[in-house]
């Protein structure tokens, strides 16, 4: 189906499930994961301020756009950042991301 793709994300206990994103939708990928009962708590609404947004992206993100500055400034503050960590308020999912798999691992406080 047009428009709709199918990512696969891996929940901070190691749950793993496919989801559809529609990319049809101007929500970033932070706003979808929460749309899909993940547990983020987004505190600055997705200005790239807080990074419990944290997201690593496994497999599937060469089409990904680079981080902005911001983005990569306030990946730096976090002790477990790595170089496939990404602020999923920063993303915006396109039909070339059809199985992109991701882990959250923003925290909860
Ligand atoms: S929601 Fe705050 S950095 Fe993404």
């Amino acid at each position: 189906m047009e428009n709709i793709i199918n990512i696969t994300v891996e929940d901070r206990d190691g749950t793993t499930q496919t989801i559809e994103v529609p990319t049809d939708i101007n929500l970033s990928l932070m706003e979808i994961l929460k749309a899909s009962e993940y547990d983020i708590l987004a505190t600055c609404g997705g200005m790239a301020l807080c990074a419990t947004c944290h997201i690593h992206i496994l497999n599937g993100g060469d089409g990904l756009p680079a981080a902005s500055d911001q983005e990569l400034d306030m990946l730096d503050t976090l002790p477990d950042a790595a170089t496939e960590s990404r602020l999923a308020c920063q993303l915006y999912l396109t039909d070339d991301h059809d199985g992109l798999r991701l882990k959250i691992k923003g925290t909860l406080q």
